[in-house]
């Protein structure tokens, strides 16, 4: 179920490993790692930022000057939830660059 909401959504502009039009789910899930490694703390931050991108909250403020500010997607938080526990548990780097 949160793979799905995953793999339909958040790949559209985040690929697996490697940066284009937004960072790799590889990248921001370093970042966010670092900065919050209990899951319950990541899964809430992401989940609150996804749920309302701003710059002043972002991690990565260096991907904004380089692709813009991500969008704000209308989820509810319980799907963003659901979304960000999926991205803590999951290692994007054995799926290799494909998609
Ligand atoms: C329309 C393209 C697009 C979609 C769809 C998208 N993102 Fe993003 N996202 C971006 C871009 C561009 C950035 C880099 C700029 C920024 O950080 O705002 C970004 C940044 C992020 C960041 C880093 C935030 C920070 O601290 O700056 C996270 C976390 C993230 N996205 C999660 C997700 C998740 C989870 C989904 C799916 C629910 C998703 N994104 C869907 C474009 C997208």
């Amino acid at each position: 179920m949160s793979s799905l909401l995953f793999n339909g959504n958040c790949i559209t502009c985040h690929k697996e490993t490697q940066t284009i039009s937004a960072p790799s789910v590889v990248k921001f899930k370093e970042v966010y790692k670092s900065a919050f490694p209990v899951k319950k703390e990541f899964v809430n931050y992401m989940s609150s930022w996804v749920l309302n991108p701003k710059e002043e909250t972002s991690l990565m403020h260096h991907s904004i000057q380089k692709h813009g500010l991500m969008p704000n997607l209308s989820y509810d938080l319980d799907t963003l939830r659901e979304i960000s526990a999926y991205i803590y548990e999951t290692d994007f780097t054995k799926r290799g660059g494909k998609h």
